[in-house]
């Protein structure tokens, strides 16, 4: 209906593009608002506690960066990225044992902006695409707007499951999909890592279904313990890797890398062109003064070991107050755990109850392409934002919560009317 010229907002919804309807909002964006409550702990967000960083030492190199290199800071620059925070994404990459010419290196507005670029660059309506079950909510969201067949394959404590990717790439043959998209190391939301033998396994089928691997590291340095595990663009240089240093530094700066073969990296330099022009090249100068004049290792190793003391404290707390009936992860470094439940909790709608209790998680549905139904009895808990305490707290409310769920659950196993797990 019109009225006098204007158009009503309800006849909009044919005006929409297709994508937009298979799109939904991110769980951990919606609970933002909630979180910043001041009752409430938050175990949603994969948040770096920036609240370490020497703010003093950031302020300085901010000011340096606008003094010294305002011009080029304040003017357009090349969609590929200043050649300078290339050079930083290459010396982070070299650490992890990637050797990288900056060639072949994209700045992007973080991992996100990657995540996007490949979607656009790889996928057609209906393609297949396969990840890891559950996954990073975000990847998911980029990757929606064009429309893929996302096919899951779960994993456990050793990463994704080789012999349910292998089924999977037979029942699609080869080139049957566009892409594998994996996080190995520290996944969000699982925390667990891939071993070795699974990396090099991932690569043999890759190669022979000849389907490409998108490596997403944001967490590979924020290990707490234990042997690192070679990044799989080490054991392979047409893996498309893509990191950030949201984790090591700032998110609010945007700012991350792909890093893959050229003729790759051609289409993605075009698409960035039509998507941004280029990123903030203030916010790249930023960066490249604080990874090149600032002692960033020392600060990443502190609050690394803030997380580690973290991460103990939840699996502490986890041990005291859950259930039997729950299980979980068990990470050795980045920031997430992830909890299952019977199949009988519904996490989502258990969600408001959390919130009313002052304490907020992600809900597994979240973390699965939409309408797969999966996920509904499990949750990512992050331990990255908050003191020891304040976790020991909230797990303790969020075992209250279960429990009361788990009573109905109970009550129906005694009484005959559902099976126990
Ligand atoms: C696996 C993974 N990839 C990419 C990102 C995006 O990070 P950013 O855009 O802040 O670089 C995140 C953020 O949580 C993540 O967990």
């Amino acid at each position: 209906m019109t009225t006098a010229g204007r158009i009503q907002f309800d006849e909009w919804a044919d005006l929409y593009a297709q994508r937009v309807e298979t799109m939904r909002t991110s769980a951990v964006r919606d609970l933002f608002a909630a979180a910043s409550r001041s009752d409430i702990i938050s175990l949603s967000g994969g948040m770096p506690d920036i609240r370490y960083l020497p703010l003093v030492e950031v302020s300085e190199v901010v000011k340096r960066a606008v003094l010294e290199e305002g011009i080029a800071g304040l003017q357009y620059g090349d969609t590929k990225g200043r050649e300078e925070t290339k050079r930083v994404a290459a010396m982070l990459m070299r650490d992890q044992g990637i050797h990288a010419s900056t060639e072949n290196i994209t700045i992007t507005a973080g991992g996100q902006q990657a995540l996007s670029l490949l979607g656009m660059t790889f996928i057609n309506p209906g393609d297949n695409i396969i990840t890891e079950g559950p996954t990073y909510l975000g990847a998911l969201q980029a990757f929606s707007a064009f429309q893929p067949t996302v096919h899951t394959i779960e994993f456990d404590d050793d990463g994704m499951r080789m012999d349910l990717l292998e089924a999977k790439l037979k029942e699609l043959g080869p080139r049957g999909a566009k892409f594998i998209y994996t996080i190995p190391t520290f996944q969000n939301p699982g925390g667990v890592t891939m071993s070795l033998g699974r990396r090099k396994r991932l690569l043999e089928l890759a190669r022979e279904y000849r389907i490409p691997v998108i490596e997403d590291d944001p967490y590979g340095r924020l290990r707490f313990e234990g042997e690192h595990v070679p990044c799989l663009r080490t054991m392979d240089d047409e893996v498309i890797y893509i990191s950030t240093i949201s984790k090591v530094f700032a998110p609010g700066l945007r700012t991350g890398w792909i890093f893959a073969p050229s003729p790759i990296m051609q289409k993605v330099n075009m698409i960035k062109q039509g998507a941004d022009l280029c990123g903030s090249a203030l916010n790249q100068v930023i960066a490249e003064h604080y990874f090149n004049d600032t002692d960033w290792r020392g600060t990443l190793n502190t609050m690394r070991e803030r997380y580690q003391v973290r991460r103990d404290a939840m699996l502490a707390a986890l041990d005291e107050f859950f259930p039997p009936e729950a299980k979980w992860t068990r990470p050795t470094g980045g920031f997430f755990v992830w909890v299952t439940l019977p199949k009988y909790v519904n996490t989502p709608q258990m969600l408001s109850v959390a919130l009313e209790a002052g304490v907020t998680f992600v809900p597994g549905d979240g973390c699965y392409p939409s309408g797969s139904g999966k996920g509904m009895n499990a949750m990512r808990i992050a331990f990255c934002y908050e003191e020891p305490e304040a976790l020991r707290e909230a797990i303790r409310r969020l075992s209250l919560v279960i429990e009361e769920r788990l009573a109905l659950y109970r009550a129906f196993i005694d009484a005959g009317v559902l099976e126990a797990e």
